[in-house]
């Protein structure tokens, strides 16, 4: 037993003379700096009184400061600008949260190209290193060595806390249980968009032979297998992108082959079957509806980079259509984002691909309302379906979106409600009854608003940025979630847009939502 807990080495430790990782706190993008003038409009934007009246007349907005969000930030968007110029998309945030878990996979060195600076990449990071992984960045690479990472068949530490905030680690279980036999993990978090079950994860587990305990009183799974696991048939409920993951790393160190029925088509599973095969692994299909993974004994480290976000890309388009911009995303391969393009184009705005690689939104006149179904990929995604009905809002005509993959996903339709947009909800579907610029002018109005998960901040975003006045949102730990620097990168394309942790700690004072600040 000594013996044991003596060849698993400590957290932090050194694994090497050549491997000494340290923590370390990631650069924030270079990509996208603050200008002069914008330093000059948030130096503005302390000098206003948010308890005066507006000075146009409007009934002041605020009352007195509430409870601060616990060190948070407001947005304030200062709608109507036009946006225009050229933006670099980052790396995906979850291809990065995909291939941390896969650098559990083996006890060399991973080393990442890409990964954006967000909220989530560092819970994962804590995860990880909770499991006993190193990690450290040395300029734009996140390297991360798992070689500390729990002998086999001894329950590992898993930092509760980071485990639960995200549901991306819960693919963990996957690595876990083929390295070390053993898997503990707590259910997982993640944003509140409805029930997010494991119980499909947890099947493709147990038909690699694994036995899988879930205890609901305490929030706990254990799952186990004696020697290695074995391949298997592993056919998915419904083609889960974090099942699809969880199985191809379980699977890539079993005995045997393992078949994945109904797997998700998601670029993240390719782009981990991508870092997983320069490991080593063998796999085929990714991308596809089933993907073969036939078992190796042992994986390598590997060099991957993290390909650019496509709903951060479907965000700035969002933002350039609302606005009637015409801008260009640099990185964002536009094969990525077909489904988000043809939407567009179904509501009268094009978009172009690129001449130097990327893609450009140009507006065509008018928004036109579209019926539009959010679908595993290549289907529209889910993750933007909240981003898009601002859009809707402020087209003509009316607009529909069902959500077939998360039906409850609906917590941003009261917040736009509060912005004047007419979004009803029944069950799975939204229906959106347009309120186009009149006269020239918004008919959506700046309020203040609350984000209450991550894409629910975005499209509250991308509302206040073709509102009628001020907007202040509420809650931005949530955009940071999973958005590298979105502000920043809107705020270089000219929209007008402060964080400021003083107005976080305002709250609404009366109904009349609308302000002219004067800025
Ligand atoms: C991934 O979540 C993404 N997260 C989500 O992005 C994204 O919305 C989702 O895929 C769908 O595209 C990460 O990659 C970290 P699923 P995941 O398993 O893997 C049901 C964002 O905003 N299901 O494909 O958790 C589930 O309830 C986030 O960036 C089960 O019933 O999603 C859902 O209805 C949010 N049992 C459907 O399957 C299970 O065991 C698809 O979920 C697993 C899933």
């Amino acid at each position: 037993m000594a013996a044991r807990a003596e060849a698993r080495p400590a957290l932090h430790r050194p694994l090497s003379p050549r491997t000494s990782f340290r923590r370390a706190v990631p650069r924030r993008s270079a990509k996208v700096r603050p200008s002069a003038d914008r330093v000059d409009r948030i130096h503005r934007i302390d000098q206003i009184d948010p308890f005066s009246s507006a000075d146009n007349g409007s009934p002041k907005i605020f009352s007195a400061p509430g409870a601060p969000e616990p060190g948070g930030e407001a947005l304030i968007v200062v709608g109507g600008r036009r946006l225009s110029g050229t933006v670099a998309v980052s790396g995906s945030k979850n291809a990065s949260l995909a291939l941390l878990a896969g650098a559990l996979l083996t006890r060399r060195r991973v080393a990442l190209r890409g990964v954006p600076d967000i909220g989530d990449v560092r819970q994962m990071l804590a995860l990880v290193e909770s499991l006993g992984a190193a990690w450290e960045w040395r300029g734009g690479c996140l390297q991360v060595c798992a070689a500390g990472l729990g002998a086999r068949s001894r329950p590992h530490p898993v930092d509760d806390a980071a485990a639960r905030s995200l549901r991306a680690s819960f693919i963990a279980v996957g690595p876990l249980l083929a390295r070390t036999g053993v898997a503990r993990m707590p259910l997982p978090g993640g944003c509140a968009i409805g029930p997010r079950p494991v119980d499909i994860t947890l099947a493709g587990m147990r038909a690699l032979g694994a036995r899988v305990a879930v205890d609901h009183d305490s929030g706990w799974v254990e799952a186990r297998c004696d020697g290695r696991l074995r391949g298997g048939n592993v056919a998915l409920r419904l083609p889960s992108v974090g099942a699809t993951q969880a199985v191809m790393m379980a699977g890539a160190l079993a005995d045997g082959r393992t078949v994945i029925s109904n797997a998700a088509r998601e670029p993240e599973v390719v782009d981990l079957a991508g870092m997983m095969r320069k490991m080593g692994a063998r796999i085929s299909g990714p991308g596809s509806r089933e993907v073969v993974v036939d078992g190796v004994g042992e994986l390598g480290g590997a060099s991957a980079s993290v390909r650019a976000d496509r709903i951060e890309a479907g965000t700035l388009m969002a933002a350039g259509a609302i606005t009637g911009s015409g801008i260009r995303l640099l990185g964002i391969e536009p094969e990525n984002v077909a489904a988000t393009a043809g939407l567009l184009e179904r509501m009268g705005c094009g978009v172009a691909r690129g001449e130097a690689g990327g893609l450009a939104v140009v507006p065509g006149g008018e928004l036109l309302g579209a019926d539009v179904v959010a679908r595993p990929h290549p289907g529209f995604p889910t993750d933007l379906q909240p981003v898009f009905a601002p859009v809707m809002a402020a087209a003509r005509g009316r607009s529909s979106v069902r959500d077939a993959v998360f039906e409850g996903r609906w917590a941003h339709a009261e917040q736009l409600r509060r912005m004047g947009a007419r979004i009803s909800v029944r069950g799975d579907t939204a229906t959106v009854v347009g309120r186009p610029p009149l006269g020239g002018r918004p008919q959506l109005k700046g309020a203040h608003l609350e984000a209450s998960d991550l894409r629910a901040a975005a499209g509250l975003v991308v509302a206040a940025l073709a509102a009628e006045g001020l907007s202040i949102i509420h809650n931005l730990h949530h955009l940071d979630r999973g958005y590298d620097g979105l502000d920043r990168k809107l705020a270089s394309l000219g929209a007008e847009v402060y964080r400021s942790a003083e107005w976080a700690a305002l709250q609404p004072g009366s109904t009349e939502s609308t302000v002219q600040p004067g800025l």
